[in-house]
């Protein structure tokens, strides 16, 4: 059967091609334009919240966040040790400390039962990451804030449409972070968006990515800003894909369901797991072969069958310059990033495909 499978490319039709062209031909390309605010309005509906802020990227999204909160030098903020590294990264650029969670080994997000042991004097913030999708337990992240008077700042690069406890991934903590890299649930070639409940902070924000620009005195600057604007072409993309992100959601669970139909027989094998509260996006399918010694060995054979897959993520303190960090072990994301999987989950995939990569998968673990 010919069938080429894609592991996260991008999903972009007819609509956004036509929309981009139409605004190049507008010559507003930059930060000029209707559509950043449009997209923005846009966004805040969808969460039914008053306001959000369209950014560069997902780690300036986590940057601004930081700078917002006023989190610098000596402080403390906690994450998970298994997510990508644009989690973290942010933390340092402003001189404070990530301290590192491990992950649970059922969600695979940050053991909430552990993170009062990491919590100090220098402590000011939650990272939390709803990990490829999946909500993390915000109910008793939020109440370890209330009580030790900390912010929570959510990444939910990869959770957009999730929900827990029926209300989208985002919007629980002080500040929420989005990302439309190429590969998210909708993409605006690179970009982000900040949400939260406070409409004055994120007003504060809209101007601190703006140059700090005074917008009654346009080339005074009161305060050090950044440029983190999003330009009009990529919201313009972005208001495209918002129309199709019910669609992206749908697409991508039932990928989730099909894996778990069709791979459930693979001895060893299990799926990362949502909280019963909680319904992932599932923008990644995450899995762990629990029998399997050489996880490298089964990624090349399936590739060398056209199947693309990813590793999960390496804990973040086996990274060089992240060694300093470390305090400790971190046996579960160890565990997971040696013996786990995501499968493919671009939904320009059919669900052939996801077919295809299920009878694949089977036959070569059934061999190593
Ligand atoms: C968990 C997580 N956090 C942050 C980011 C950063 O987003 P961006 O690539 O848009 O900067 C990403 C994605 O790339 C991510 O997956």
């Amino acid at each position: 059967m010919k069938c080429s499978v894609v592991f996260d490319a991008p999903n972009i039709g007819r609509e956004e091609k036509t929309s981009l062209v139409r605004i190049i031909n507008t010559g507003y390309v930059s930060t000029a334009g209707h559509c950043v605010a449009e997209f923005e309005e846009k966004f805040a509906g969808y969460f039914g919240i008053k306001k959000s802020v369209a950014v560069q990227s997902g780690t300036a999204a986590i940057h601004i966040a930081l700078c917002e909160l006023g989190i610098g030098p000596g402080d403390e903020v906690i994450v998970p040790v298994m997510t990508f590294v644009a989690t973290v990264n942010p933390i340092i650029y402003n001189y404070a400390k990530p301290v590192f969670v491990d992950v649970d080994p059922a969600t695979w997000n940050i053991d909430s039962c552990a993170i009062e042991n990491h919590i100090s004097k220098k402590t000011k913030a939650i990272l939390p990451v709803h990990l490829y999708g999946n909500p993390c337990a915000m109910d008793r992240i939020l109440s370890i804030a209330r009580k030790h008077k900390l912010y929570v700042i959510e990444d939910a690069a990869e959770s957009l449409g999730a929900t827990y406890k029926g209300r989208y991934t985002g919007i629980f903590g002080d500040i929420g972070c989005f990302s439309f890299n190429g590969n998210k649930i909708i993409t605006t070639g690179s970009g982000g968006m900040v949400v939260g409940q406070n409409a004055k902070r994120l007003q504060h924000i809209k101007f601190l990515v703006n140059q700090a620009k005074d917008p009654k005195n346009s080339f005074f600057h009161p305060e050090v800003g950044y440029n983190y604007r999003m330009t009009n072409l990529q919201a313009a993309l972005g208001l495209a894909q918002m129309d199709k992100l019910n669609d992206f959601l749908a697409k991508k669970r039932n990928f989730n369901k099909l894996y778990r139909k069709y791979l459930s027989t693979i001895d060893g094998i299990a799926f990362q797991e949502n909280l019963p509260t909680a319904e992932s996006s599932w923008w990644l399918t995450g899995i762990v072969l629990n029998k399997t010694k050489d996880i490298t060995r089964i990624q090349r054979k399936l590739m060398e069958q056209g199947i693309p897959t990813r590793r999960n993520f390496m804990p973040i303190t086996d990274f060089p310059a992240y060694k300093k960090y470390k305090k400790g072990r971190y046996p579960q994301a160890q565990y997971i990033y040696k013996h786990g999987l995501c499968l493919p989950g671009s939904t320009l995939n059919s669900f052939k495909n996801i077919e295809h990569v299920c009878q694949i998968l089977k036959k070569v673990v059934s061999k190593n």
